[in-house]
Formats: C-alpha cells, structure tokens, sequence
C-alpha cells in the first residue's frame, strides 16, 4: 500500500516539557484520517510538525517520498494546512488575501483569477470578496483560511479543528468536500474534538496522548466497546424466544430491555441467520434484527475513564 504520509518516532518537547514522546503512523494515499485526544495532547504540535511549521525535536516524517528533515519547500508546495488561528491578513481585503497566496504558491497568473473566483463562490464569500479580512465574521474569515490553504489544490491537507466557528450549512459542505477531495485521491489529516465528524468522516483515526493510545476505524472501535452489538424484537414470543436465546452458541450475552432483547454476537454477519433460523423453527415471531450501535462518544470517553484507572 502506497503511505502518502509516514511519521516515525516523532518526539518533541518544549524546553523541559515532553509533548510527544514517539509517535509513529503511516498514512494511505487517498484517506481521511482522524487525530483525537484531550486538550494538550499533542495534536496541534503533530499537525505542526508536518505542515513544517516547526521542528520535530526528533524522529522523522515522510511527506510524498520526501523527508521533511531535507525537503520542506519540496513539501511545502503539495501540502495546505488550516490551523487554529487563521493566518489571513486583516487589512488586506479577501481577494488581495488569496492574490498573496497565490503568488506565494506560484500559481500561473492566467488560471489565479478563475481558480479564486471558483473557490470564493464554492464557500459562498464571492460576495465579500472586496471586504477588508478583519470585518469579516469569525466564520468566514475561517472559510477565508480554508481557501487558502486549498487555492494551490495540494495532494496533503492538514485540517485542525476546521470546522470550528463554521454554521452548520457550511458544515455540512465542508464535510462534503472533503469527502470528494479524499475520494480524487488526496490524503487528509483531521483533528476534531467532535466525535460524530470522526465518526463520520475518517476512514481512521488515532487517539493520542503524547503518544498513540489506539489506531482503529470508527466501526472497530464502536464494536470494540460495547456490550451489546445487535438487538432482536420478536414482538409477543418473549419467554420461548428467552430459552433459546439463552442456549444458542451464537449468543455470547444478552439482556432484555423491555419488549427486546440486546444481544453480544461475535459474527453477525453469519450467526445471525443462523439464530433466526433457530427461533423460525421455535414458531417465534422475529419482527426485526438490527445493530446496535454505541455512540463514537460513549466509546471514547470508556476509554479514556480507563486510560485513568490505569494510571
Ligand atoms: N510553543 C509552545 N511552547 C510551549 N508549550 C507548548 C507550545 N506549543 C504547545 N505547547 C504545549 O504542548 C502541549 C500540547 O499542545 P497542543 O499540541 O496544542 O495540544 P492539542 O492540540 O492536542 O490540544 C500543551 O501542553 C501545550 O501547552
Ligand atoms: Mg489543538
């Protein structure tokens, strides 16, 4: 598999204070991928690292082939970042601010005024385009930054909490968005406090805590978590259903929950017919099978009560 990204024990402290103490992740050509954590956990400073804002104290990243170590113009030029403060310049109006970035970016002058006018309207700031930076709204100003950081159409991105500030609408475009923009082939970083946006969006993720605490998928990490995996309605028929509910090797737990019951299947897919079948054959009555599905968030913070216990 072709690792768009590739981060190798990265380490970095702040004078006395160690923020990651080795990080190692290898990122696929094409994926969304989630970083999660507690505040202070390091993900604005991995981000940091690779959009080559600053130094790892040690360890070493891969971008595309090249090492950010040797090559940071080289990488530069394919990747865009959004940070948490947006970088743009107040005083400059919105175009003048995506003209600058544009020159900086060498985008050949014939195709800048196009390429901005798409992507001011794609963000619906067309409108605004003559308005000084500084009076737009905290939103806008941060779709101001989206857009710079895409105008050169980078293979890389680098999205920190992005959604932030946004209203919902423009939300749930920028979600869009960037689902295109990973199925075109571009690979993304996210980091999000927001779970069902990981939840949602990223193909994986990994908690970090200085260091990676768990790499999974949502799905995984969903199923990983909870008790209870598939829920079964069988309308009257509750006591047979009870018995062989109770005696299938396909039913690892169970609880009734009023009319229904909540059962742990290792293998849905396959023993779930196969338990069917078995209560058919009972004269039950089986209205629905369904998943059960936990919560991203309920998963994530069991995880993070246990983190502590161990500690
Ligand atoms: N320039 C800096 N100087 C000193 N400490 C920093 C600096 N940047 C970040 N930190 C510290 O590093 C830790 C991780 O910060 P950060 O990466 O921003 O976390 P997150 O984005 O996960 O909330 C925090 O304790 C923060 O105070
Ligand atoms: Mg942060």
């Amino acid at each position: 598999m072709e690792h768009v990204i590739e981060m190798k024990d990265l380490k970095k402290s702040f004078g006395d204070k160690n923020v990651l103490n080795g990080i190692s992740l290898s990122i696929p050509k094409g994926t969304i991928f989630g970083l999660l954590g507690p505040n202070g956990s390091g993900k604005t400073t991995t981000l940091r690292i690779l959009s080559c804002l600053i130094e790892p104290t040690s360890g070493e990243v891969t971008i595309l082939g090249h090492q950010i170590s040797k090559h940071k113009e080289e990488i530069r030029k394919k990747i865009g970042c959004v940070t948490e403060s947006p970088g743009v310049y107040d005083k400059l109006s919105v175009l003048d601010n995506l003209e600058f970035f544009a020159a900086c970016y060498q985008i050949p002058k014939a195709k800048r005024a196009s390429r901005i006018e798409f992507l001011l309207r794609q963000f619906d700031l067309w409108e605004r385009r003559n308005d000084p930076a500084g009076r737009l709204s905290k939103g806008m100003k941060q779709k101001l930054s989206i857009i710079c950081a895409i105008l050169h159409d980078p293979e890389v991105l680098f999205l920190d909490e992005v959604t932030a500030n946004l209203d919902p609408v423009s939300i749930r475009k920028l979600k869009d968005l960037i689902r295109e923009w990973a199925a075109s082939g571009k690979t993304i970083i996210m980091s999000s406090h927001i779970l069902t946006e990981i939840d949602e969006l990223c193909h994986e993720f990994a908690i970090i805590k200085g260091e990676v605490i768990r790499l999974t998928t949502p799905q995984k990490f969903r199923e990983e978590w909870s008790t209870y995996n598939v829920i079964l309605d069988v309308g009257a028929d509750l006591q047979k259903s009870e018995q062989i509910i109770k005696e299938a090797k396909e039913v690892e737990a169970y609880k009734r929950v009023e009319n229904q019951f909540h059962l742990r299947i290792a293998d849905p897919e396959t023993a779930n017919p196969q338990l069917v079948k078995k209560l058919v054959a009972a004269d039950v009555t089986v209205k629905y099978i369904t998943p059960l599905s936990v919560s991203l968030e309920d998963s994530y913070l069991s995880l993070l009560d246990q983190e502590k216990e161990a500690i």
